[in-house]
């Protein structure tokens, strides 16, 4: 069948040059996959979502799990991804979860897999998620007090977070990293009691800006607890060493924690992901599918490629491919989150996965 001729937003007349790869204008070139399973969660947290929750996407717009290992499969074979992260909302809350881990770890060459979870059934699913293949998972743990995480979280959920991360490194999904967002007079205290916590379990805590990507649009610069403020209350507890790792691509700064060591030896860390006051765009290595089938360039961006009506119209895998290049092509330099034109993306965090 003839296939359409494909752009992407700003791709019309395209400069781009003739590689197989993820490129863009800026000498970019992405190969970490984030792939939203769900767009639902189970839990409300206040920087994510309202209380009353959203809109779910409807079902039939969300991509079966025989579409979204396609769809890996084309960034995995044609496109040079090599990492994949599977998020939502609440990715343990997709019913073919495990199925999908076990046909992307099939995959040749084999990407990376990991998940980005709130941990609540990893108690459950982690040890059929490690033998599917699953590499790794970030769990979010915001605070370690019950009447806190019902602030944050608006459920009472906190102890099954915590059988979530023991069952994960129990199951040998290491390193099991922590997600951290201190929110102003809920749990800005909290940083060194969290970074005992990690390094008492051999966890890998990370504390993260918050961003303006809640659907409520309550963001604000002012209220926001920065990677200074968050790296001098460890720092008055802690001594922190620059961490001779290179740093790649990863959001995270990462640091040793002085006379700390994990379970099997190697020097404890501890990192910020410092999204707004320090913003690691330039070195960005990310693409992002949404459960409904649209790419993202960037976790800010303002437009969408729409692989799914592709896929749902019988275009074959390299016109997709082709969809995809030029979807990252059109990537804009960096978020823009301090220009006075900065606009929040229509979608919120829940159904891009961050
Ligand atoms: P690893 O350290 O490799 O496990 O990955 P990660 O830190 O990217 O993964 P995770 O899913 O745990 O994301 C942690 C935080 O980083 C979340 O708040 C994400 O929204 C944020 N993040 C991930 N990728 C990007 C990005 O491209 N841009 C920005 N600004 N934030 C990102
Ligand atoms: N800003 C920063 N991080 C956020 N997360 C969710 N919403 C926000 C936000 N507005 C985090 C969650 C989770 C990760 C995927 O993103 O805590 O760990
Ligand atoms: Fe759910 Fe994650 Fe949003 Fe919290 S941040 S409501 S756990 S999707």
């Amino acid at each position: 069948m003839a296939q359409p001729a494909v752009t992407a937003p700003g791709d019309e007349k395209s400069d781009r040059p003739p590689v197989p790869g993820l490129v863009d204008r800026f000498g970019r070139v992405a190969t970490d996959l984030r792939v939203s399973l769900t767009d639902r969660c189970n839990l409300r947290c206040g920087y994510c979502m309202p209380a009353e929750g959203l809109v779910w996407l409807p079902k039939e717009s969300v991509l079966t799990d025989d579409e979204v290992v396609r769809l890996i499969g084309i960034a995995v074979t044609r496109l040079g991804v090599t990492e994949i992260r599977f998020t939502g909302g609440e990715p343990l809350l997709r019913p073919g979860l495990v199925d999908i881990v076990t046909r992307v770890a099939r995959l040749e060459p084999r990407p990376q897999l990991s998940l980005t979870t709130n941990g609540i059934g990893l108690d459950r699913l982690a040890p059929a998620l490690r033998a599917a293949g699953l590499d790794r998972v970030n769990v979010s743990l915001d605070t370690l007090r019950p009447d806190r995480f019902v602030a944050l979280a608006r459920r009472d959920r906190l102890d099954a977070v915590l059988a979530g991360l023991h069952a994960a490194d129990a199951a040998g999904l290491r390193p099991v990293k922590l997600n951290a967002v201190l929110m102003r007079g809920v749990n800005d205290d909290e940083a060194p009691e969290l970074l005992d916590f990690a390094l008492r379990h051999g966890y890998e805590l990370r504390f993260i800006e918050q961003m303006p990507l809640d659907a409520q649009h309550a963001w604000r610069r002012d209220a926001m607890v920065t990677a200074d403020e968050i790296l001098a209350q460890l720092r008055a507890v802690y001594t922190l060493e620059p961490d001779p790792r290179h740093r790649g691509a990863a959001p995270a700064e990462t640091w040793l924690v002085q006379g700390h060591s994990t379970s099997d030896g190697r020097p404890a860390r501890v990192g910020v992901i410092a999204s707004v006051t320090q913003p690691f765009c330039g070195a960005c290595d990310r693409t992002r599918l949404t459960a409904d089938g649209q790419v993202r360039n960037c976790l800010f961006a303002q437009e969408e490629t729409d692989l799914r009506g592709l896929l749902r119209s019988g275009a074959d895998d390299e016109t997709i491919a082709e969809a995809w290049r030029g979807a990252m092509w059109a990537k804009r330099a960096g978020h823009g989150i301090d220009d006075p034109t900065f606009l929040q993306p229509v979608r919120p965090m829940s159904a891009i996965g961050g």
